[in-house]
């Protein structure tokens, strides 16, 4: 699908520094005078953000299906989709998006261990033809990350409730690695990696250098 925006997207595991990185580059190309909207996956809409709670924070969600969270994670994104990203893209603007579906492929897909098959049709189902310019492929090392994670919890505090997804196992997220690693290998025109375990400047520089070409102008 070729709209005038740009829709560009970042992935990779828990504390890999997505949510930080969004910013700066948000902030780069709005200094550039560019309209910029970032969004999140699960969320980024007031139904996928009741979603994300029952995905992430509801007692409720204990247990749940993996087929049930596959469903929701697709369903806060059918949402976003038509809600948010496509008028957006289609007014020109470039959309920063934390996470899309290339998640649920390493999440559902990899680390639940569901039917690629059908992650691929309800994924089809929630996007239609819409795929990212460029994924961005955050990657941290174990270690770095369950040290960044470790800090986070410590700074939160006993206020923040707890995560379904942060209390997963290591073989788990493992799993959603190679996932993300396949998925990168597959498609290496959408895809670049970049190694985030520096300093935030240092990522900062190498996120910029793995899009500028999308903002090149003719
Ligand atoms: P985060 O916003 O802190 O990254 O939390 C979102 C969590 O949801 C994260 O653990 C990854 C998970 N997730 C999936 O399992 N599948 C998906 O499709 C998406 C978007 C996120």
């Amino acid at each position: 699908m070729s709209l005038p925006g740009r829709f560009i997207t970042l992935e990779g595991g828990e504390a890999a520094g997505k949510s930080t990185q969004i910013a700066r580059l948000a902030e780069r190309l709005r200094r550039q005078g560019r309209s910029v909207l970032e969004l999140r996956e699960p969320g980024g809409t007031p139904l996928g953000e009741k979603i994300r709670h029952l995905l992430k924070h509801d007692p409720d969600g204990r247990g749940m299906a993996p087929e049930t969270e596959l469903l929701l994670m697709n369903a806060s994104r059918a949402e976003l989709v038509r809600q948010r990203i496509l008028p957006a893209l289609r007014s020109g603007q470039v959309v920063l998006c934390d996470r899309f579906y290339d998640s649920t492929i390493a999440y559902q897909g990899h680390g639940r261990g569901l039917n690629r098959a059908a992650v691929q049709s309800v994924i089809q189902l929630a996007v239609g033809t819409l795929h990212p310019d460029r994924t961005l492929w955050l990657e941290v090392d174990p270690e770095t990350a369950q040290t960044r994670l470790a800090g986070r919890k410590a700074a939160q505090g006993s206020t923040e409730p707890s995560d379904r997804f942060d209390e997963e196992h290591e073989a788990f997220f493992a799993r959603v690695a190679r996932g993300f690693r396949e998925s990168f290998e597959a498609e290496p025109d959408r895809w670049r990696r970049v190694e985030a375990g520096g300093s935030v400047e240092g990522v900062e520089e190498a996120v910029w250098s793995a899009v500028s070409d999308l903002f090149a102008e003719a």
